[in-house]
């Protein structure tokens, strides 16, 4: 299926030199969806996985179906002050800002494998913090999976280590 037909592109958002790759198009019909997690789930068969990890907020419209799908848990990955209980945090750096990422203490378990899963990979700060928590709470990153990599922005060097997984690529 041509998943690029149903993303939409918007110049310079949300700053000038920026291409902003918006997924609302594909979210909004059910097929193209559907289809798009049925395929991502399809590349990380061979993967064995407990748990998949997603950070907030276009992490959740991917990992969370994705994780529906493979039968596994959800573990949000959220932006700082909104979890309630024990967390820890990472800041890191993105495209455009900062930000910093916390998970709870009790999200995952030491020795769980656990797949990271987001709408795109541009510079990686963001899989690359991500990875960093799911670390630091003893768990295995098997894999990080993807609607869409930027691959002028190189993000995957961040991921030397870890199996990534793409529906589509755009240059940036
Ligand atoms: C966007 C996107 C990825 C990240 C990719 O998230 O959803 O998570 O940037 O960029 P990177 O590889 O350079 O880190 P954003 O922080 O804009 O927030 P959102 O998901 O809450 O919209
Ligand atoms: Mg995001």
């Amino acid at each position: 299926m041509d998943f690029k037909d149903s993303i939409r592109v918007i110049p310079d958002f949300p700053q000038p030199g920026i291409s902003f790759k918006d997924i609302t198009t594909l979210l909004k019909d059910g097929a193209k969806y559907r289809a798009a997690i049925d395929e991502l789930k399809a590349l990380v068969a061979h993967l064995e996985i407990d748990v998949i990890a997603g950070p907030e907020a276009r992490g959740f419209v991917v990992g969370a179906p994705l994780a529906y799908a493979l039968g596994v848990g959800f573990v949000p990955i959220r932006k700082s002050g909104k979890l309630p209980y024990e967390t820890i945090e990472v800041g890191y750096d993105l495209e455009y800002g900062k930000d910093t990422l916390a998970v709870h203490t009790d999200a995952i378990q030491p020795g769980q494998k656990v797949l990271i899963a987001d709408d795109l990979l541009a510079t990686g700060g963001t899989i690359a913090t991500s990875v960093s928590l799911v670390e630091q709470l003893g768990g295995q990153v098997v894999g990080a999976a993807f609607l869409i990599e930027l691959t002028a922005l190189a993000g995957r060097n961040k991921l030397s280590d870890i199996e990534v997984v793409t529906l589509l690529t755009y240059e940036d």
